[in-house]
Parts: C-alpha cells; structure tokens; sequence
C-alpha cells in the first residue's frame, strides 16, 4: 500500500484541493501518513501569496533532499500556486523532485501522473474516474468535520498587489448543481460545516442558470441537516445586501461571521490597490452586517506599507479599524510579487518603518479583540467540535468563528455542544461544557 503524505501551504483554496487529492488517493488505495519519513510520496502544495511563504517553502523542499537519499525510491511532487509559474525553477533547483504541477494546470495531468506513481509501487484495483476539481466520490474513510467547497476557481480583480490571478488564472464558476451534488455528499458523510469557497465568493454566477452567491447559500442552507455553513472571502466591490438578508434568514445554519477584507482605511490607497471600492461603501456593508446579524463577528485583511502609504494614510486606517472594532484581523506587510503592477509603483518606506506599523496595529487589534471577547463572559455559546487541542483540551468553534476550549471526551468531536463561557483571551475562549 502505497503511503502519501501531504504538507499544504496557503488558503483554503490549497487545502480544498489537497483534500480532494487526499480523497482521491485514499480512493486508490492508498493510505495518507501524518510524517514525511512514513511517505512514498510527499505532495507539497505551495503558497505565491508573499515572499516570506515562498522561501519559506523552498527551505522545506531542501530539507527533503535528506529523506530522498535515504530513500531514493520516495517520490515528491510540488502542486500549487509557485508551480504555476516556477516549473523550471523547480526541477533546476531540487533535481530529486518527481513532478511539478501548477494550479493553473489541467487536474487531468495531475491525475494521470498520481495514477501512475500508485501503479508502480501497487497493484491498485480502484482507479476510479474521480474529477480532483471536486475530490473522491467515493470514499470510505471517515469525513473530517469541515468539507472545503470550491464554488469558483481564478479571480479576475487584478488588484495591483496580488499574484492570484497569474498563479490561478481568470474567476470561473463552477455549476450549483454540481456544487450542490457535491455538498448533499459532503454532509452524508458526516461533515458538520461546510465552507463554500472563493477568491471573490460573492461574484459567483452559476454558468448554467442564473443562481447568484445569494441564492446558492440559501439553496446550501435549506438541505436537510445539522450543519453550518461558512464561506470564505467575500469581496467589498461586489457585497449585497441581498447576502446579509440571506444570513439573517438561516441563523441556525449559516455562521453569523463575516470575513471581509478592507485591506486599506484610506481611500487613496484603496484606489492604487484597484479594490474597486471606498471606505464608505465598507461601512455601509459593516452597517447592513450590524443591523441584519447584530450578534455575528467581522474579521478583516490589511496590508500596510503598500507603496505611497503615508503617516496619514495609515493613521485613516488605524481610525477606521478603531471605529469597526474587528473581532480579528489579519495583517501582513506589502510584499511586492512578481507580475505586479505594484511591484513598479515607487515604494520610500523602509523595512523597519513597515514593521513598526505592523507592530502598532497588531497590539492594537490585541486589545480591541480581547475586548470583543470579554462579551462572552458568562454566556452559552453553541460550538462544533473540531479536533483535540495541542492542550489536550477539546478545541471546538463557534458561529462567529472564536476558537472554544473546553475539557471534554474524545467522542465529542464532530458534534455541536453548548460550551459556557469562563474565561476569554484576544485569542481564544474557555469554557464548560453543558451537560
Ligand atoms: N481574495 C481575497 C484575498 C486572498 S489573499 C480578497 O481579495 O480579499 C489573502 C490576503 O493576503 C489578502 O486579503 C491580502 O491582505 C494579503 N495579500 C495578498 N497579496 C499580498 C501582498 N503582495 N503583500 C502582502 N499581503 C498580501
Ligand atoms: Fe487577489 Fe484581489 Fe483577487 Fe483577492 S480579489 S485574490 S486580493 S486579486
Ligand atoms: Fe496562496 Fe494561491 Fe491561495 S498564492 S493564498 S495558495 S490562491
């Protein structure tokens, strides 16, 4: 039996794909294992998003070169956003790599080569004709709680920062039949949540009918079931309120979270970004999630530094994350990519001054969090259980996305518990389970 073992980088675009490779392995046969010296084959699946990912990844991969002399038999292949545009450096730079496979590629070519590599170590009986866009059909081994659903893969905003749409290439939807098919399947299986995925969910468009991202979350929430359903990013250009209203209708299966990323709080910035909105459409947008889902949470992306990012440009930001009060943030400093328009625009700050405003924003999103969190003191929240936490406390989530700890048995995991609030940190919750 062959064993695979994959490390996946990035967003959950990649974790929805190496989990569809997963299941497509499992389905051949083969049996995934949580180490690398376990492996026959290792699937890298990599991140273009920032240099730091990127040469973090590349360290790893030299790493391997180790394992791969111990074991010259051991196949690795590198999928994802780098491979879309770093073939060539791949195999020049790491001559023991097996196969490279962009994310832009054709998933038939994928397939093909894994079908391959599994035919040469066993005698698989079960190749199936499984589509990786979607992951295995059919499959045996138990669901993990959470099914990643890509309903769109590319993007088309080109916002001037961003490598996505040359590593993904051009937004296509996929069919909410097929979506749907998929999702009915997902939730037999026993996932618990489903997180419909998207570079810029709600620019959805079914191409074969008119279903919108308002219509399918309400198609996805009125299957039959006890599951909650996230989805990950919408985008400020193309919000409605239409979506919010569809949120506000299904509180019991649609998470009253938000994720919706501003990037900038200056206008000027939001303009050499090519975001395509200003930050008085995102506080209408923070306005409509308030009024409609008064009790959800709001998260959100910044860049700072982004080139010609001024004192007073970044101080618009610190004011307008000091108005919204987000319940997290995710903060990154610019980092010019290849194929950029960005990576042209004159940039006069230096390292050291990015930093010190990344600095000043994370300690204050600290204090802004915890203070988002205290609410919870003393409340009943309703979680799903996810995993065993590194504690050895159960590590469950909330509707609004909060990490929850609480002492509990094994067995619970995968089920939907009340979880009491006792203690809160700018980080996670804890709390006792109700009996
Ligand atoms: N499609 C999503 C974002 C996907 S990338 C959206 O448009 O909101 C996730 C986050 O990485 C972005 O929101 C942005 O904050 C950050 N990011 C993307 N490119 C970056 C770059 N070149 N430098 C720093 N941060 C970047
Ligand atoms: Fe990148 Fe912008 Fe597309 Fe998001 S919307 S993936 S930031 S180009
Ligand atoms: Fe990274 Fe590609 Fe996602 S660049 S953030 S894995 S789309």
């Amino acid at each position: 039996m062959l064993k695979f073992f994959i490390q996946t980088y990035g967003c959950q675009a990649n974790v929805a794909d190496s989990q569809a490779i997963a299941n497509f392995l499992v389905n051949l046969d083969c049996e995934q294992v949580f180490t690398e010296n376990q492996a026959d084959l290792i699937l890298i699946n990599t991140c273009a998003i920032r240099d730091k990912a990127e040469q973090k990844i590349y360290s790893y991969i030299g790493r391997l070169a180790k394992l791969q002399k111990q074991n010259s038999l051991l196949k690795i292949i590198i999928v994802g956003c780098i491979a879309s545009y770093k073939k060539q450096e791949f195999y020049s730079r790491f001559n023991f790599i097996t196969f490279v496979n962009g994310a832009r590629e054709d998933k038939n070519i994928l397939r093909d080569k894994l079908i391959e590599v599994v035919m040469l170590s066993q005698s698989s009986k079960n190749v199936l004709d499984i589509d990786l866009k979607f992951g295995g059909i059919k499959q045996e081994k138990k669901h993990s709680t959470q099914a990643f659903v890509n309903i769109m893969t590319g993007c088309n905003n080109f916002c001037t920062y961003c490598i996505v749409p040359f590593t993904r290439g051009r937004e296509v939807s996929y069919s909410s039949q097929e979506i749907l098919e998929k999702i009915k399947q997902d939730i037999i299986l026993g996932a618990k949540e489903i997180v419909l995925l998207g570079q810029n969910v709600n620019s959805y468009k079914c191409p074969k009918s008119n279903i919108n991202f308002a219509s399918l979350l309400e198609a996805v929430a009125e299957l039959d079931g006890e599951f909650w359903i996230r989805f990950v990013s919408p985008h400020p250009k193309d919000m409605t309120l239409d979506v919010i209203k569809i949120m506000a209708k299904y509180p019991d299966k649609i998470c009253a979270f938000m994720h919706l990323p501003l990037q900038s709080g200056s206008n000027k910035i939001l303009e050499l970004m090519n975001r395509g909105y200003n930050t008085e459409k995102y506080l209408e947008q923070v306005g409509w999630v308030k009024e409609y889902l008064p009790h959800a949470t709001i998260s959100t992306d910044i860049i700072v530094g982004f080139p010609g990012e001024t004192e007073k440009d970044f101080q618009d930001t610190i004011d307008i994350i000091k108005k919204i009060k987000f319940d997290n943030i995710f903060s990154f400093i610019f980092s010019p990519r290849k194929f950029t328009k960005a990576i042209l625009m004159q940039d006069d700050l230096s390292y050291d001054q990015k930093q010190a405003r990344l600095d000043f924003l994370q300690k204050l999103q600290v204090d802004i969090s915890r203070e988002n969190n205290e609410k919870y003191l003393g409340k009943i929240l309703k979680c799903l259980v996810e995993k065993e936490a590194v504690n050895g406390m159960l590590l469950a989530r909330s509707s609004g996305n909060h990490t929850v700890l609480f002492n509990g048995n094994i067995e619970l995991i995968d089920s939907f518990v009340n979880i009491n609030i006792d203690k809160v940190s700018a980080t996670n919750l804890v709390g006792s389970l109700i009996k």
